[in-house]
């Protein structure tokens, strides 16, 4: 079993988003016994906190199920405990990087480097949950791709 955990600023809106999403995939594909995705977050700030309400409708509203979930922070132990480690933009990998110290093992990506480069824009400031989702959703996509290739 491969645990990939996504990170985000405050893991309530884009880390979550993915971890459900992944999850839901993984699923659909029959591959629940070969990974399983976690989301934190690099900041204290939304600690305790559950998934936004507006990340969450737009789960429901595209059929992605959910499940009880609360922001924490990444630790530097984090590093050990999973195989991948997904930041959803350059400043989050940059944080990620700084907590876990160094990325001696390569664990450390960005979400949309599995699909060509780019962010993962903020719905938390953007409002653009749609978007979020549609990026989170090809992200995923393409990291599984990336990941079952793995298995052959
Ligand atoms: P996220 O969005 O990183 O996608 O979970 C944010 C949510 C809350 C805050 C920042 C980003 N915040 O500073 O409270």
């Amino acid at each position: 079993m491969k645990k990939i955990l996504f990170v985000c600023l405050g893991n309530i809106c884009r880390s979550p988003m993915a971890e459900f999403i992944f999850n839901f995939m993984v699923k659909e594909r029959g591959l629940e016994k070969d990974f399983c995705a976690f989301s934190k977050a690099t900041s204290y700030e939304e600690e305790g906190h559950g998934p936004y309400r507006k990340a969450l409708l737009k789960l429901a509203e595209k059929g992605i199920p959910t499940y009880g979930h609360k922001s924490s922070r990444i630790e530097e132990s984090d590093y050990v405990c999973y195989d991948f480690i997904v930041g959803m933009e350059d400043y989050n990998v940059k944080n990620i990087l700084r907590i876990v110290k160094n990325d001696s093992q390569k664990k450390v990506y960005k979400l949309l480097d599995f699909c060509g480069g780019g962010d993962i824009a903020d719905p938390w400031y953007t409002d653009d949950f749609e978007r979020a989702f549609c990026d989170i959703k090809r992200g995923c996509q393409a990291f599984i791709d990336f990941l079952q290739g793995s298995l052959l």
